[in-house]
């Protein structure tokens, strides 16, 4: 399984890119946003950063400005995936911009058919955000499955990217059901590495490191 960090933060996204933890990117205007950098300035040193797929998000409603929004984005590095939002504008414009070889993010996807539509449309990468409908509660895993499920019937190659993850369960439960990339805050990938009976266990080993004054240097 991939992971690709949800931020627009270059500070956080080069410390998990250190440790090989970071195969792309997601931006969205709100993360543009919080980060307060010029989209284009901040996502260019994203890509130079970051050898894997880099999304950055379309301003536009309409399909002929979001196709020529698209274009200018690609421009800036090789590894741009274009996100458009999933209305029947962003179909038509991830149709334009896939034929034309760029790869595009579906985003905003909350259904099954929503799914085969961005599917039929040449998406790269779905992007079904599950946290925000654990918020009205419907089940986001669910969703993730059965896109897996409908996908597989019909050898769709586009990628399940599972989105709005707020949980370390959230990212483990999209392995188990078989996402093929997570978009995550660098803070709930870090917190991946928790464990308890990790901290417990390691407390008791220094413990007798030092009963025993155990020394390798
Ligand atoms: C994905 O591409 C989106 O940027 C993101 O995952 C949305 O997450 P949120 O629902 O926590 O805002």
């Amino acid at each position: 399984m991939k992971f690709f960090v949800d931020t627009a933060e270059i500070a956080a996204i080069a410390e998990l890119n250190d440790l090989g933890m970071v195969d792309g990117v997601t931006t969205n205007p709100s993360l543009i946003k919080k980060s307060g950098r010029d989209i284009i300035e901040v996502t260019r040193e994203i890509c130079a950063m970051v050898s894997g797929p880099v999304s950055a998000e379309v301003t536009a409603t309409d399909a002929d400005t979001m196709i020529a929004e698209g274009r200018k984005l690609v421009e800036i590095a090789g590894n741009i995936a274009v996100k458009v939002p999933l209305t029947w504008d962003g179909l038509k414009a991830c149709k334009v911009l896939s034929d034309e070889g760029h790869m595009v993010n579906v985003t905003l996807c909350f259904s099954v058919n929503q799914a085969l539509l961005a599917a039929k449309a040449g998406a790269t990468f779905i992007s079904p955000f599950i946290g925000r409908l654990d918020d009205i509660n419907l089940d986001g895993m669910e969703l993730i499955e059965d896109i897996r499920t409908v996908y597989d019937n019909y050898g769709f190659e586009t990628q399940i990217l599972a989105a709005s993850i707020r949980s370390v369960n959230h990212i483990a439960d999209s392995a188990r059901v078989g996402a093929d990339v997570i978009t995550a805050p660098p803070s709930v990938i870090k917190a991946m590495v928790n464990h308890p009976l990790t901290d417990k266990g390691l407390d008791a080993f220094l413990a007798d490191i030092k009963a025993a004054g155990i020394k390798i240097l």
